[in-house]
């Protein structure tokens, strides 16, 4: 007989259910062979082989981080420091790690990884993207997405992150490595294929060659677009049946109507913003446009180097304009969109049994108590991961 567990007296069981924010006061939860058996209020809740009295906390489904770059060796404090001084941020940054990167050994990427792994794992994000693109060989990449196949499902191939510098000045002849030999190695890791469409990065022909070459070997396209200015990416993202545009720092009227009618997911990344000390996306107006907007951690040494989703929960609350439910949805429901899952980002009957018990009373904590570990308990697949 599976072993099941009942979760009750509940101050705020934040479900998601139908799609939308739901959330149920003085609740239960009980979980079974993984999975949400049972959701409702306390008083009616069934038996089940254990108990766990939350005690008036809230419970939340675990985050979907659906944007991080966790591949990688080395870090960039410096270039943050000298940002924080007033020096810009650019793109060729990511050179750096590169560099590291390649020079590091399997068992070094590897204990990276698993460290900024259970890093998210510890703050509440049960479900987490990751990328390559910071190797930029065939060999390099390959190995990236091997190392992160080992310990998600949501794995994106991104050899087109920037030019590396053997290619200078032929970035023709680099498109053509990422669409093909790099393409073969990278494929049968993947499960998606993102580029950064930004200027000093790959513009919008490149893009569109590159997403419809990972479509054509069956990857799913994304995107990082108009992150550090105008561009194109929403559109070439459209036009490819990308599942999510990412970054949307800089989107034109032209480019809201893109996203609304695709329709795109808007993955917004604050992290950068707060990392770059650049101007925050609107996503006042992409909500009020109807739009699905996801927040994610784009965790990478560069331009966001935090894995936390409570802190992006906080940030998005505080200075885009979202309310504390929008912001929670967008970091569990929103991510899921983002990554085309349906099991995952909400707690109705069926939903994998992935959730955060929190030490406060309800979701508005997470902004409300900025910077405070507020993750009392973490449940994957209904398997406790860390003690309350
Ligand atoms: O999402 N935009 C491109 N890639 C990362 C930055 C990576 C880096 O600076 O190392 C981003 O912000
Ligand atoms: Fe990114």
């Amino acid at each position: 007989m599976a072993q099941s567990t009942l979760i009750t007296r509940i101050g705020e069981l934040v479900t998601n259910e139908d799609g939308g924010w739901t959330a149920l006061a003085d609740a239960a939860l009980v979980i079974e062979d993984g999975t949400v058996a049972w959701t409702g209020p306390a008083g009616h809740a069934p038996a089940a082989d254990s108990v766990v009295d939350a005690g008036g906390r809230a419970v939340l489904p675990g985050f979907v981080d659906s944007h991080a770059h966790l591949v990688f060796a080395g870090e960039r404090s410096a270039e943050f420091a000298a940002r924080m001084a007033g020096r810009p941020y650019q793109a060729g940054g990511i050179l750096t790690t590169v560099a590291a990167t390649r020079a590091a050994s399997d068992i070094a990427l590897r204990a990276n990884l698993r460290r900024l792994a259970a890093e998210m794992l510890g703050q509440g994000t049960t479900t987490f993207e990751c990328k390559s693109g910071y190797g930029l060989t065939v060999a390099d990449e390959a190995r990236a997405l091997a190392l992160a196949a080992e310990i998600t499902a949501e794995v994106t191939y991104l050899g087109a992150h920037v030019v590396p510098p053997e290619f200078a000045g032929d970035v023709p002849g680099y498109v053509d490595l990422v669409c093909g030999p790099m393409l073969d190695a990278c494929a049968p890791y993947a499960k998606w294929i993102d580029v950064f469409c930004e200027d000093g990065a790959f513009g919008a022909d490149e893009a569109a060659a590159v997403l419809a070459a990972g479509r054509a070997r069956g990857l799913g396209p994304r995107i990082h677009a108009n992150q550090l200015g105008p561009g194109p990416g929403i559109r070439v993202a459209a036009e490819a049946g990308a599942a999510a545009a990412d970054h949307c720092t800089y989107v034109s009227q032209e480019d809201l109507d893109t996203i609304v009618s695709a329709p795109l997911v808007a993955t917004l990344l604050p992290g950068a913003e707060f990392g770059t000390r650049h101007a925050y996306p609107d996503a006042r107006r992409l909500l009020d446009a109807g739009a699905t907007v996801a927040l994610a951690t784009d965790c990478n040494p560069g331009s966001s180097f935090t894995s936390s989703m409570a802190f992006c929960i906080a940030l998005a609350v505080r200075d885009m304009r979202m309310t504390t439910q929008e912001a929670v949805w967008a970091a569990t429901a929103g991510g899921a969109k983002a990554l085309r899952r349906t099991d995952v980002g909400h707690l109705g009957v069926g939903a994998r049994a992935d959730l955060i018990l929190l030490d406060a009373p309800s979701h508005a904590y997470l902004s409300y108590r900025p910077g405070v570990p507020l993750v009392a308990a973490v449940w994957q697949s209904g398997h406790p991961m860390t003690a309350s």
